[in-house]
């Protein structure tokens, strides 16, 4: 079977047994602050788990895009040096909510196997939790017992905690699970020693390819367990190892998910594949990355410097110093693999082929610019190098942070060299960092505290801007030394972050009177929090909660101006323009688009015109609730990447053949409330991506004001004439003219001082010399008679000092002959002279100058000169 052919296998069996076939999440993840990537095939369904969030099909299956490169699960550092992590993967699962459990999970996973995919009896194991004390839960046996009915008995192995117990993470759904693992060695081996012995022993040919969870409980922050509402099944069937089983490879790299990108990056740097470890790794890195670093820019992140888009970013230059160091690639190569891995997936994640030129554009601009740091990287260790006899951690961590080379980079540039580098130092030195960005960034979440009954919040706030509502629950966070309190509540007008769009703020105000304020509103799961810095006195009982009208008013405004932004950008740029970010708040609107060139100012004024002109059509919101998506879909909706909707979706809709998009935020009612619309900046925020930023209504206002006043005022300075620009161009150039005059009658007077000056010459110890000080405006001036007189005089050493509105400054001057013959150095004596203006200066041992503050010492000064010659 083609890996096609058998992840179809699996997405048919499972339909088979009554499950809907549904998408991937994407794998950034979005409202989970636990969590920056989806880490497993569960993720999306971790509210239904927990029962906050009913499910809609009781059965599911699909395939799901992973990466396992932050948090609890981590395989960055393996993945390449061994063959059987990756960073993205597919984990293959299906899922029961509510519905099956044990028995059908496990008798329909030993029936795919050995009935559709044929695996062979004799390499599979099985393993069940054996239990744990110290958190009071028994031996699986009823796994145990389901097992023992298909599969030998000497097949099925115990397992503790770490590797028998899943979690997703320091909190969350978890469960005793059953995993199923795949001996690949050849049969002569597998005689000398039992698998038994291998599973979960690290060994590269016995291996865990599926897990069936059996979730039953949530890990609460004090650490304990608590039952879930219902019994749920999450399995989880890493694919490529899947695959590699199937088609009888010893490695997943092997198989037909990655030869066809291991042989062009084979062809491309012109060694085979198989010939040497060094280069096998490198092209497994390459191959293996390109999929995390691609799927990340197609479902929204783009390489940045924190969280997420560092991590992207890391992952990317992990590939780039491979392909550098072990292939020889100079300049970018790793984004031709874009389009190859876009074609690979057509049909299974359609993202990356719908934005294969827009994801190679980013990938290709990363490499560009890493590639420079790492050529100056390279020099810096060059100049270490040469004058160090070992590299000590510091330097190391330096190198790793600064220019971004992981540490055996410098062990091999060091090895070459015949260097040392101090391993304990580095580790040192990236420990600290580690714990500084941790204090840094760590927020401590109690466990929720109830209230009163209930965990759905009825949101209002579409409709409404105040309602009458009650306390569900509360729980402390912490973060830098603050504490806050999150709220949720059984009914709000609280519209929660999300889709760019800023939580709202406001009120509580019980019915004791007190009031408390709501600083922020945002999603976390499936839960709408409600941010506020005190508790309220009493929490049972009803509150009224208000929101912020003048502020929410502002934030439709923007919205509603945004989604017409967008339409006019299509419009105005072409279809190929994507939304790659918003914001909006009460005072700006900011959008991100994909477009590959600067944005003219020509367009700028169309997309204004077409917004303001559709604003004046005062249009009518058309918001439709509760479409369900393919509906809506085909309707032509404007829906964006990396989005995850639900099975039904709103949809807003402004002029029904101009804008219409899914949106989950609130608007205005007509358009005309948005007033007016302006421009404010256009730049570049990535590669590929354009940002604009435009103001409306109250803002817009304010700003036009402001512009007003600016030019009244300007005009007014002019005495008001007729014609403004006209008036302003007469003013510079008859300014110009002015100052052209000025230098000139200075430089006459300068000229025409110098005979005078030259007169007053007298030979000092064969040297001659002048010390006065003259009157002239400026700095540049004395500087042009002094360099005049140098170039007529020979032997000379002279000193002119001179007051500019109370500014004394030195010039001293030599004949550079009588400098290098007599060693005098001009600078060393214009700052011995200077200290009688109380000023510092210096120069060349030829020309040196000094300012200071005290014109009352420039005669003194003048008067010491002649003392250097004698
Ligand atoms: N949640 C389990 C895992 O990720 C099974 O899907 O391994």
């Amino acid at each position: 079977m083609t890996s096609k052919e058998i992840r179809q296998a699996f997405l048919s069996f499972f339909e088979s047994k009554s499950h809907q076939i549904v998408p991937s999440a994407p794998v950034v993840v979005k409202n989970d602050p636990t969590l920056m990537f989806t880490n497993a095939g569960m993720n999306q369904f971790k509210e239904l788990f927990l029962g906050e969030v009913q499910a809609q099909y009781s059965r599911v299956t699909d395939t799901q895009r992973c990466l396992r490169v932050s948090g609890k699960h981590n395989d960055l550092e393996e993945v390449g040096i061994d063959t059987y992590h990756h960073t993205l993967f597919e984990m293959l699962g299906n899922w029961s909510f509510g519905d099956y459990f044990k028995k059908e999970a496990i008798s329909w996973a030993w029936e795919l196997f050995t009935q559709v995919y044929k695996l062979d009896t004799d390499r599979l194991y099985v393993t069940i939790f054996e239990g744990d004390q110290s958190e009071e839960l028994t031996k699986d046996v009823e796994a145990y017992d389901l097992w023992k009915s298909l599969i030998a008995e000497e097949r099925i192995l115990l397992g503790n905690k770490k590797d028998n117990f899943w979690e997703m993470g320091e909190t969350g759904p978890c469960g005793p699970c059953t995993e199923i693992h795949y001996d690949m060695r050849p049969d002569q081996e597998r005689q000398a020693i039992p698998g038994q012995e291998l599973v979960n022993g690290d060994h590269p040919q016995v291996i865990e390819v599926w897990n069936l969870v059996f979730m039953q409980y949530n890990r609460l922050k004090n650490g304990t367990l608590e039952s879930l509402p219902a019994k749920h099944v999450d399995t989880g069937l890493g694919f490529e190892r899947l695959v590699r089983a199937i088609q009888g490879k010893t490695s997943n790299y092997d198989t037909d998910v990655f030869q066809p990108i291991i042989q062009f990056i084979a062809s491309k740097s012109q060694i085979e594949y198989g010939a040497d470890e060094k280069t096998d790794i490198a092209m497994r890195v390459l191959s293996d990355h390109i999929r995390a670093v691609s799927f990340a820019i197609a479902d929204g992140q783009l390489p940045s410097n924190n969280k997420a888009g560092y991590v992207i970013r890391r992952i990317l230059r992990r590939a780039v110093r491979y392909g550098y160091t072990f292939l020889g690639f100079k300049t970018p190569f790793i984004n031709e693999l874009v389009p190859l891995l876009a074609e690979q997936f057509t049909g299974v994640f359609d993202e990356l082929h719908q934005q294969q030129s827009f994801v190679q554009k980013v990938v290709l601009e990363e490499e560009v610019s890493f590639l420079r740091t790492l050529t100056i990287g390279i020099q810096r260790f060059e100049t270490f190098a040469a004058s160090h006899d070992k590299v000590d951690g510091d330097f190391a961590f330096e190198l790793f942070d600064t220019y971004g080379f992981p540490i055996d980079l410098t062990e091999l540039l060091s090895r070459e060299k015949g260097l040392q580098v101090d391993m304990d130092g580095f580790r040192r030195a990236l420990q600290q960092q580690k714990e500084r960005s941790r204090a840094a960034t760590a927020i401590d979440t109690s466990d929720w505290v109830i209230v009163s009954q209930g965990d759905q919040t009825d949101f209002v706030g579409y409709d409404k801007l105040e309602a009458m509502t009650q306390i569900l629950r509360y729980r402390k966070i912490s973060s830098k030394g603050n504490d806050q309190y999150q709220l949720v509540l059984a009914v709000t007008p609280f519209y929660a972050e999300g889709g760019g769009q800023i939580g709202d703020s406001g009120s509580l105000v019980s019915f004791t009177g007190e009031e408390i304020y709501v600083t922020d509103t945002k999603k976390e799961n499936g839960l709408i929090v409600h941010f506020v810095n005190e508790l309220p006195a009493v929490l049972q009982g009803d509150f009224k909660a208000v929101v912020d009208k003048a502020k929410r008013i502002d934030i439709e405004s923007n919205h509603s101006a945004t989604h017409l932004l967008h339409a006019a950008l299509k419009e105005v740029l072409g279809e190929h323009v994507n939304q790659k970010g918003s914001l909006v708040n009460a005072s700006v609107l900011r959008f991100d688009v994909s477009h590959f060139a600067k944005i003219t100012a020509d367009e700028i004024a169309r997309i204004e015109d077409i917004v303001n002109h559709k604003i004046r059509e005062n249009i009518v919101l058309n918001e439709q609730r509760s479409i369900p998506y393919r509906q809506a879909i085909d309707s032509g909706v404007t829906a964006l990447f990396g989005e995850k909707y639900g099975e039904f979706v709103r949809i807003i809709t402004l002029g029904e053949t101009f804008s219409k998009e899914l949106c989950g935020g609130t608007h205005v009612s007509s358009t005309g409330q948005i007033g007016y619309f302006k421009i404010i900046s256009e730049s570049a925020v990535a590669a590929g991506v354009r940002r604009i930023e435009a103001i409306t209504g109250t803002h817009a206002f304010a700003v036009i004001k402001e512009q007003f006043d600016l030019v009244a005022s300007m005009r007014e300075l002019l005495n008001n004439p007729k014609d403004f620009i006209a008036a302003i161009s007469k003013f510079i150039s008859e300014n110009a003219e002015l100052k052209k005059e000025v230098e000139n009658n200075i430089k006459e007077r300068t000229l025409s001082m110098r005979a005078d000056l030259e007169a007053k010459i007298e030979i000092v110890n064969g040297v001659n010399f002048l010390a006065a000080t003259v009157d002239l405006p400026n700095a540049d001036s004395v500087k042009m008679l002094a360099y005049a007189i140098k170039g007529e005089i020979d032997n000379l050493f002279l000193v002119l000092g001179a007051d500019f509105d109370g500014k004394p400054s030195l010039i001293v001057a030599i004949t550079d002959s009588l400098a290098k013959e007599r060693g005098w150095n001009a600078g060393a004596i214009v700052k011995n002279l200077a200290k009688d203006i109380q000023g510092g200066g210096g120069g060349q041992p030829f020309f040196a100058t000094a300012g200071g503050k005290n014109s009352k010492g420039l005669p003194q000064a003048i008067a010491r000169a002649k003392e250097f010659l004698t």
